[in-house]
């Protein structure tokens, strides 16, 4: 922990050098204005726990946007405007900032999101969800690297607490409920006790979260470096039940997840098989109803989908002395995500050799002829030449056409019977 109140060797410490110039040069022009500029946020959390990270969130007594304007001339940058909440989003070559007005905020109901005034930055600090994210470091010229802690955040660090700053903090944002849990984990830290008695009484405002949102805080559940953590805690909290109540945060998934980043390169597995691995236990229906409530993309569901559909392959796939045809057939309508999803949370070494195979050679088998030459060999235009194709790669995968020479005779044999 820092003994000082001034950050200023700490950042230059951890911050890489440019990013530095760049907070400077900020301040500076902020100052021009006669505005001042703070880092807040993760960042200054994270500076005091020696972790890495790279979304630099920057609040200004002043204007956010017209202040993201004039800095994206100096370094060359687009400017995205989020008028509603006066913030602007920065970004250059492969930076990301977000400049937000100081502001005061309140809530019209449970849930809602919030109204929005200006305000100082100690107000902008007390609408934050805990009081380790609620430190500022000033950036203004003379005051460069100045802590500013008014609810004890460096207090709760040294004590490794997740604490929120007010009662009423979850009736506010209810989602604060998965970051509660996401910190706590992520950092080994506890949350405060007062903090989880309001947390656990407040848990009944997460059903007025729309599930877009409820999407959100899963996909960042999903990107730590344990999920499974989080969903343990989270299905010990109640929390997970929210989704659905059959989806488990137990022994079987933290070895599934486990396994899963033993197989994945470079280490973290996608979302999506992540969210398999998690939906597996549900049945299709109940799959269904979790796609519609967490809306989730297209291409998501259809893994999910795939998953529900090939565990009702599983007793078939689980036969050892399956025919490389029947394999092809039985996997052939799923995506390679699916497939690592079932492969995974199996526990058949069957069923995953047969995985194996598909994924590795039979779905890259292809017949020797093509659409061309069965019009040349007489087969007319249309539906029959698929048919004839899917006929051939059939007789391929069955060992049956081993050169192109066999699928010609087979396909003469074909023509001729009809
Ligand atoms: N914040 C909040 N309530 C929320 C979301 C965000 O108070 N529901 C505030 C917190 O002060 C947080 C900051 O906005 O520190 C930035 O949010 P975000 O980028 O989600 O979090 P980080 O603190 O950057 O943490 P992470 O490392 O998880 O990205």
């Amino acid at each position: 922990m820092l003994e000082a109140a001034n950050l200023r060797r700490q950042m230059v410490r951890q911050i890489p050098l440019d990013t530095i110039e760049f907070l400077e040069s900020a301040g500076l022009v902020a100052a021009n204005s006669g505005w001042r500029l703070y880092l807040v946020g993760g960042m200054v959390r994270d500076l005091f726990l020696n972790r890495k990270t790279v979304d630099l969130d920057l609040v200004v007594e002043g204007d956010a946007v017209n202040l993201a304007q004039r800095l994206a001339e100096i370094t060359g940058g687009k400017v995205v405007i989020h008028s509603r909440f006066g913030t602007a989003t920065l970004t250059w070559t492969d930076r990301r900032i977000d400049l937000a007005t100081a502001r005061a905020e309140s809530y019209a109901r449970p849930g809602a999101l919030p109204i929005v005034k200006a305000g100082s930055l100690v107000d902008d600090l007390f609408r934050r969800d805990f009081t380790v994210n609620a430190m500022a470091v000033d950036l203004s010229p003379g005051h460069w690297g100045n802590l500013i802690d008014p609810y004890g955040g460096r207090f709760d660090l040294s004590r490794k607490l997740i604490r929120i700053l007010h009662e009423k903090s979850f009736v506010d944002d209810a989602t604060r409920v998965w970051r509660a849990i996401r910190y706590e984990q992520r950092l080994g830290f506890h949350i405060e006790d007062i903090t989880l008695s309001l947390l656990k009484r407040d848990l009944p405002h997460l059903d007025s979260i729309s599930g877009d949102r409820i999407r959100h805080e899963m996909e960042l559940t999903l990107r730590e470096e344990y999920p499974e953590k989080v969903l343990r805690r989270a299905a010990e909290l109640g929390v997970l039940a929210k989704l659905h109540p059959d989806l488990k945060g137990n022994g079987w998934l933290k070895r599934k997840f486990e396994e899963a980043r033993q197989l994945s390169v470079p280490g973290r597995p996608s979302v999506s098989l992540y969210l398999a691995l998690l939906a597996y236990p549900l049945c299709a229906g109940d799959v269904e109803k979790l796609i519609a409530y967490l809306r989730l993309p297209r291409s998501l569901a259809h893994v999910l989908r795939n998953v529900a559909v090939l565990k009702g392959s599983l007793r078939a796939l689980a036969q050892p002395r399956l025919h490389p045809s029947r394999v092809y057939l039985l996997l052939n309508q799923s995506s390679p995500p699916a497939l690592a999803a079932l492969s995974i949370a199996t526990d058949s070494e069957v069923v995953r050799g047969h995985i194996r195979a598909y994924l590795e050679r039979l779905r890259y088998v292809k017949p020797a002829l093509t659409g061309d030459d069965l019009n040349k060999m007489g087969i007319a235009s249309g539906p029959q030449i698929g048919e004839v194709l899917r006929r051939l790669l059939e007789a391929k995968l069955a060992g049956k056409a081993k050169s192109r020479e066999e699928e010609e005779r087979l396909v003469g044999r074909w023509s001729r019977r009809t």
